[in-house]
């Protein structure tokens, strides 16, 4: 099975535990491209639900794909957020960010009394080890760079792919994203680099999730922690 028809299946998996009259959290990325296409089918079988997207990109996917949309200006209470993840460790830490967009994820995944992630199976690794991603004021860059360095990191300024210059977040900040190697702690690195002035806020979702759909070659594997 591809990579894509696994992301497909594991977003498919999630969206049976979207119920009526749920207020569902919209994460971001090409898994949940899936979840978005699903969700509108399932608008069409008569599911009634509103959506808190948690990035400009799927708002106006949801939006394209008749989803009705909401903020948390006007439902704070999220029965349940799925999202997409760049990293899932085996205690099912996650690193987001790929997109740009974890801050938004993060706030929305607190906000859900039920919080889901969906991935291919090649997102799984006994340990964290990507570059985790950090959203930085732009007036603070060059301090949080010097922190992230003597906190053992290495961090590099996104940059942009069809615009000239650095990432520019939906909320108007830079992105860095720092190598650490491998993470054993991803709970204490997680408030480590948020303590940094200037950081909005980082990759890691430590402790956060309730279950993971995982999109493996032989089906879904549903996983939990503890
Ligand atoms: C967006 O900033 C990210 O957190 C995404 O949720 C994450 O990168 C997963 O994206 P894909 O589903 O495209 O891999």
């Amino acid at each position: 099975m591809n990579i894509e028809e696994r992301k497909r299946q594991a977003a498919c998996s999630a969206a049976k535990l979207i119920k009526d009259g749920d207020v569902v959290g919209l994460g971001t990325g090409s898994t949940v491209y899936y979840l978005i296409l699903e969700i509108s089918k399932m608008l069409k079988q008569g599911l009634d639900i509103i959506c808190i997207p948690t990035s400009i990109a799927t708002k106006l996917l949801a939006i394209e794909h008749g989803i009705k949309v909401s903020s948390l200006d006007e439902c704070s209470e999220i029965d349940i957020a799925i999202d997409g993840a760049d990293q899932i460790d085996e205690r099912l830490n996650l690193i987001k960010g790929g997109g740009g967009a974890h801050t938004r994820e993060k706030i929305i995944a607190s906000c859900a009394k039920r919080f889901v992630a969906i991935a291919d199976s090649t997102k799984y690794s006994k340990t964290l080890n990507m570059p985790i991603p950090i959203e930085v004021l732009p007036f603070a860059r060059a301090f949080v760079e010097k922190r992230l360095l003597s906190l053992g990191g290495k961090p590099k300024i996104r940059i942009a792919k069809k615009k000239a210059g650095p990432v520019i977040t939906d909320n108007g900040n830079l992105i860095l994203d720092a190598n650490f190697g491998e993470i054993e702690n991803p709970a204490e690195l997680e408030r480590e680099i948020n303590s940094i002035p200037g950081v909005i806020e980082n990759g890691i979702f430590s402790g956060m999730v309730n279950e993971v759909h995982l999109g493996t070659k032989n089906g879904v594997k549903i996983l939990k922690p503890g």
